[in-house]
């Protein structure tokens, strides 16, 4: 089985979800917005939480959807505003996980997200795990294992 692990981070904490695919073997590819977020806690908040709100597609830098070679899908976000990030929004707009194993890592600073989990599960038959950001709790990386 080959697994492809497809995951955004803005601020470090989804590269640790990384390193752990890969020391798995998995292949990774990260998602690049074309403008990321702006700089400073406050105006990230105000900015990411409103357009996630909105359901926002983030328009991407060069991303490579084929997918055909791969089982099992892992999508990684972190959690906007209680929803999924606007840069994983465009993916999944984008791309056929029709016939793919699939798991979502959800990643936030409360470490539960309901709303997002609730939109998941009304459109895929997908395991979700729910992880508090791994940069100052490392040891929620063990709920990757589930
Ligand atoms: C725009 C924005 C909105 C956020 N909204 C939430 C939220 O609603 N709930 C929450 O628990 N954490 C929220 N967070 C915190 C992030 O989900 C958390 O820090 C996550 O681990 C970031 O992942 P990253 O470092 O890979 O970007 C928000 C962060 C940003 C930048």
């Amino acid at each position: 089985m080959k697994t492809l692990f497809i995951y955004y981070s803005n601020s470090g904490n989804g590269e640790l979800v990384k390193e752990y695919y890969e020391k798995l073997g998995y292949d990774t590819r990260r998602v690049e917005p074309k403008n990321g977020l702006p700089k400073g806690m406050f105006l990230q908040m105000m900015v990411g939480g409103m357009l996630a709100g909105m359901n926002h597609k983030s328009k991407l830098k060069d991303f490579n959807y084929d997918i055909s070679e791969y089982d099992e899908i892992i999508i990684g976000s972190p959690i906007w505003n209680g929803r999924l990030a606007c840069p994983i929004n465009t993916i999944l707009n984008n791309i056929n996980l029709d016939n793919k194993k699939l798991t979502f890592i959800l990643y936030s600073g409360g470490g539960s997200a309901p709303k997002a989990v609730k939109k998941i599960n009304k459109k895929y038959n997908a395991k979700v795990i729910e992880i508090q950001q791994p940069k100052k709790y490392p040891d929620n990386l063990n709920k990757l294992a589930q």
